[in-house]
């Protein structure tokens, strides 16, 4: 057999307190190990940068534990198997799963969310629009957000990879989708691309300004991956029976000490609210029923989706600065030769 290449790999170094920084990730080459029974080798393509990132990277109360300082960042990514011990993955199908910001890694079934080994969309869809995001979108709205037809929908990070299948579902569904997000041409694209009737910069003016324009008669249903002086200001706008979707904090910049707000569980019980958390890895089991009624809509032309790909291992950090300070369009990826 001849010898494996190197690996290289971006590991966290020190803790970060926020939005992880490039100083807090350092890359290195590591010698990689022969496979044992049950593992499968897997050649990385397409890394996935996500805002759920700063929360595996940072301590304090999370979903999942810290990534612990000097191993590989924690991340979701799409590649090939090139080397396998175990007869289910075979060398040359594909993976969607925890495979980390790295060009190889050793797997065991466990590791994975999707496989496919025949692609029904191009392979960077996997780790988007048929991956954590758009299944976020689909299985948070209708499981949490249950959408009935003449609802108005409001969206946060309206434009982004979660967001943007959100805003067309929400329309495919018979809502008035309305977007939030934190740029001009974003608003336009929402528009003119995913399906909003409305969509509004929220740093043009306060948010009260914003919302009264915006959603002049309430909202039905908020999907809210910001938290904070949106969701506020949202609370106080939510039609009686409404619900909200909890997910992401995008705009909280540390739990740690734990941030203090308005009070506001007057307006959850006075409206009768229902406010759910949501974490996609709970509904493993739905994802490829979903990713099947995703893909279909993909291939009718149903459904838009941008990415955003840069190329090579060493970008990834910067790109999670990036996505946090809105410089994205679309779906973050890390493209691997
Ligand atoms: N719960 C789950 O299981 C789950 C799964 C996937 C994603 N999510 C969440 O969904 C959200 C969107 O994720 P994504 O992958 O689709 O990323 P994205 O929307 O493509 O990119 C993140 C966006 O967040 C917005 N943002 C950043 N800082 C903000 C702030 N302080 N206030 C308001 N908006 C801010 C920016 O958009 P603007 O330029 O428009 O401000 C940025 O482009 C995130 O909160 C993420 O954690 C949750």
């Amino acid at each position: 057999m001849t010898a494996l290449p190197a690996n290289r790999r971006i590991l966290l170094v020190s803790r970060p307190v926020g939005i992880p920084q490039p100083g807090d990730f350092a890359i290195d080459e590591a010698v990689q190990e022969p496979i044992h029974d049950g593992q499968f080798r897997i050649r990385n393509l397409f890394l996935s940068v996500d805002p759920a990132q700063r929360g595996w990277a940072n301590e304090g109360s999370n979903y999942a534990p810290a990534v612990p300082l000097g191993s590989v960042m924690r991340a979701l990514a799409v590649g090939r198997v090139v080397e396998t011990a175990h007869a289910d993955f075979p060398v040359g199908s594909h993976v969607y799963g925890w495979l980390g910001w790295q060009h190889y890694a050793v797997a065991t079934p466990a590791d994975i969310l999707s496989q496919f080994t025949a692609p029904a969309a191009p392979l960077s869809c996997y780790a988007g629009i048929l991956g954590i995001n758009g299944l976020t979108a689909h299985l948070a709205l209708n499981g949490i957000g249950r959408p009935r037809a003449g609802d108005t929908v409001l969206v946060s990070t309206a434009a982004g990879a979660v967001g943007s299948v959100v805003g067309q579902l929400a329309r495919a569904q018979g809502c008035e989708v309305v977007g939030l997000t934190g740029d001009d041409d974003k608003a336009r694209l929402c528009q003119a691309r995913f399906g909003y009737h409305r969509a509004d910069n929220y740093k043009t003016g306060t948010i009260d300004t914003v919302l009264d324009a915006a959603v002049p008669d309430g909202v039905d249903v908020f999907f809210d991956s910001v938290g904070g002086e949106i969701l506020d200001a949202t609370l106080r706008r939510m039609r009686t029976g409404g619900r909200i979707v909890q997910c992401g904090t995008a705009s909280i910049a540390t739990w740690n000490p734990a941030p203090v707000g308005l009070r506001n569980e007057r307006e959850v019980l006075t409206r009768r609210l229902s406010w759910g958390g949501f974490v996609i890895f709970d509904h493993v089991a739905e994802f490829s029923g979903a990713i099947a009624e995703l893909a279909a809509a993909l291939r009718s032309g149903a459904l838009a989706y941008d990415e955003d790909i840069r190329a090579g291992l060493d970008r990834a950090p910067e790109a999670l600065v990036d996505l946090y300070a809105g410089r994205n369009r679309g779906k973050v990826l890390i493209s691997l030769d």
